[in-house]
């Protein structure tokens, strides 16, 4: 299985920065071998993405969906939407969105169920705050996060999930998990997912890490046998460091 390695670009960069950013990365592909590129602009940056990535093997994602198709939602963006401009991953339950803008569970499993229905493929994200962890709760928070996402879910229906685990305390503080964290939650996940949703939708799963993955530090991370990518903020707006980051992460895995 490939590994999977998305780029949060979160409120960061113009159409006209995501459209250079994205001819210098391209020039690049050819060396990507073996890992799924996913470039996830602002909405307004999406357009001129999925242009210059038309018939790319870097894929672009949005940052969030709103679960309606249509309505009275002022500023909300739909699954359709997105698909008109080649999108074809989309971040759901982002710490930034949860603890941010308010997002609960049962919006988040709407949103996740919403992806599934118009073919966009959910890149869940899910993780304990340091409270949280600090009270030994991780796997209870991972538990209610997913088990509420999965709520209603038909797994014939689910053909690619991609679930990132990012502890919230991780997010660009530069204090990333440590591998051994990381691979806990990781097998977690993957059991979890195993007992919810079947073997079958389990055996296709992908577990992302986030949260200060760097360079340095992918390697620890992608060879864990639970996690195979990142969802990458800080270090993925620059090309020449997601760049670094790619080769990192490829290296690690194929020797
Ligand atoms: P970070 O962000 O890499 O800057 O820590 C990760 C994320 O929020 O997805």
């Amino acid at each position: 299985m490939n590994l999977i390695i998305a780029a949060n670009w979160k409120m960061h960069k113009t159409a006209a920065e995501t459209a250079a950013f994205c001819r210098e990365l391209q020039k690049e592909e050819s060396n990507f071998e073996g890992v799924d590129v996913i470039i996830c602009p602002p909405f307004t940056a999406l357009p001129t993405a999925g242009e210059i990535l038309q018939g790319s093997k870097i894929k672009v994602g949005a940052q969030n969906i709103h679960w309606e198709e249509k309505g009275a939602f002022t500023g909300e963006i739909a699954a359709s939407m997105l698909l008109e401009y080649g999108v074809e991953y989309v971040i759901i339950g982002h710490s930034e969105r949860r603890h941010i803008f308010g997002e609960n569970d049962m919006q988040i499993n709407r949103k996740v169920k919403a992806a599934f229905n118009k073919g966009l493929k959910p890149i869940l994200c899910v993780g304990e705050t340091e409270d949280e962890r600090h009270n030994g709760a991780t796997e209870l928070v991972l538990q209610r996060q997913l088990v509420s996402a999965f709520e209603g879910l038909n797994p014939e229906a689910i053909n690619n999930l991609v679930i990132a685990y990012e502890p919230v305390w991780a997010i660009g503080t530069g204090r990333a998990a440590t591998a051994e964290d990381a691979g806990n939650a990781g097998d977690y996940i993957h059991d979890l997912v195993r007992e919810k949703l079947g073997v079958e939708v389990a055996s296709r799963l992908r577990i992302q890490y986030g949260g200060s993955v760097k360079p340095d530090n992918i390697g620890s991370f992608v060879t864990l046998p639970s996690v195979a990518g990142a969802l990458v903020g800080g270090a993925s707006l620059a090309t020449g460091t997601f760049i670094n980051l790619i080769t990192a992460a490829r290296k690690a895995v194929l020797h």
